[in-house]
């Protein structure tokens, strides 16, 4: 849908980001949040559009030229990762407009925990955003339908995240610290932000056999909303990714989003307990595939040094996904550290 916008009264529209904020991404920062905005453009805005970085008096922004960013366009770019501000071009002078973010917690669900190996909240967001916007149903994102799966999620950043957005999430870990850790972190957090909720743990048994502890949580913005049953889900699963049967309803998701273990090591946790994740994740994607909805997408971020992109992209489409755009265009690559040079892949089913 991107190309040249006519002169017909095209507006501009300049997305203020944050590079300085963004230490993660480096210089790649500016063309990493065009391709999400760009992302985003594509499955929410109608008609003619262009995207691109731009420095207006030295600042960064991401210029969007496009006929109307009515409806859920404004929205949905709003809340792309690292937008601060949004303003309209009107010749010399920027008109600041209303950015609707979807953020319905204060921010330090996302940022209060700090560990190694966690994964980026910035990048946690674009996975969500793009992935969500590869789905044939976007506006899932906007409208707190939007049913999320992080099949492999730590302590929880994309799980947080997914609160934040109003969404049902459920997540899946096999090191059973994650676990243990983010059970404490959520229950102290919304006791202190006096959040009406409700937290229940057991184990997880499956044909007389153990495979872990689970625990379900629900939660609302306030006692109105939980009392009228507006509340959201989440479901921690503290079991192994590769066996989901019997767990997660087949076509239940729109989206599997997770950042896929690096194959470095992160002190005590994390990565520990992955073996290639190549191999891991030839035998997850079979019950990732089941539980994902037609038309539902599947957003994975990599390690390039543990996977080629054309590599990823044979697998995916060996387990019946269609990958999304071209692998290998670099769009999404950034370089974390010596050991991580990571990459986004977003494959969609049917
Ligand atoms: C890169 S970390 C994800 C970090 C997470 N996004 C966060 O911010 O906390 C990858 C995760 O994959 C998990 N993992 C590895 N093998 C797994 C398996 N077979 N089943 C479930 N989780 C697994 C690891 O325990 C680790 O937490």
């Amino acid at each position: 849908m991107s190309g040249p916008t006519e002169e017909r009264g095209a507006a501009e529209f300049l997305l203020l980001i944050a590079p300085s904020a963004n230490r993660v991404y480096a210089d790649a920062a500016p063309s990493l949040m065009a391709a999400e905005i760009r992302c985003l453009a594509d499955a929410f805005v109608d008609g003619e559009i262009e995207v691109e970085p731009v420095r207006v008096a030295d600042v960064e922004y991401v210029r969007v030229r496009a006929g109307d960013l009515g409806g859920s366009a404004l929205r949905a770019l709003s809340n792309a990762s690292g937008v601060h501000a949004v303003y309209e071009r009107l010749g010399d002078l920027l008109r600041p407009v209303r950015a609707e973010r979807l953020d319905r917690y204060p921010s330090d669900l996302l940022t209060i925990q700090k560990y190694p190996g966690k994964t980026n909240e910035q990048l946690t967001r674009l996975l969500l955003n793009v992935t969500a916007a590869a789905t044939t149903r976007p506006e899932r994102l906007l409208d707190g339908t939007l049913a999320v799966l992080d099949p492999m999620c730590g302590r929880g950043t994309t799980l947080n995240l997914a609160l934040t957005y109003g969404l049902d999430v459920t997540g899946v870990d096999v090191d059973k610290h994650d676990l243990e850790a983010y059970e404490t972190f959520l229950k102290t957090w919304m006791r202190q932000h006096r959040l009406k909720h409700t937290v229940s743990t057991g184990s997880i048994r499956t044909g007389g056999e153990h495979r872990g502890r689970r625990m379900d949580v629900e939660v609302a913005p306030t006692k109105e909303d939980f009392k009228a049953g507006r509340s959201q889900h989440l479901t921690y699963l503290g079991t192994d990714t590769t066996r989901l049967d019997g767990l997660v309803r087949g076509a239940s998701v729109d989206v599997v989003v997770t950042d896929t273990p690096y194959g470095v090591q992160h002190g005590s946790h994390g990565d520990r307990i992955a073996r290639n994740p190549l191999e891991l994740l030839e035998s997850a994607l079979p019950g990732w595939v089941r539980v994902l909805r037609t038309g539902g997408a599947v957003g994975m971020s990599y390690n390039r040094h543990v996977a080629a992109p054309e590599q990823l992209a044979d697998l995916l489409e060996r387990h019946g996904l269609t990958v999304v755009g071209d692998p290998a265009d670099d769009r999404f690559r950034h370089r974390v550290d010596a050991s991580i040079d990571r990459d986004v892949v977003v494959a969609r089913k049917g």
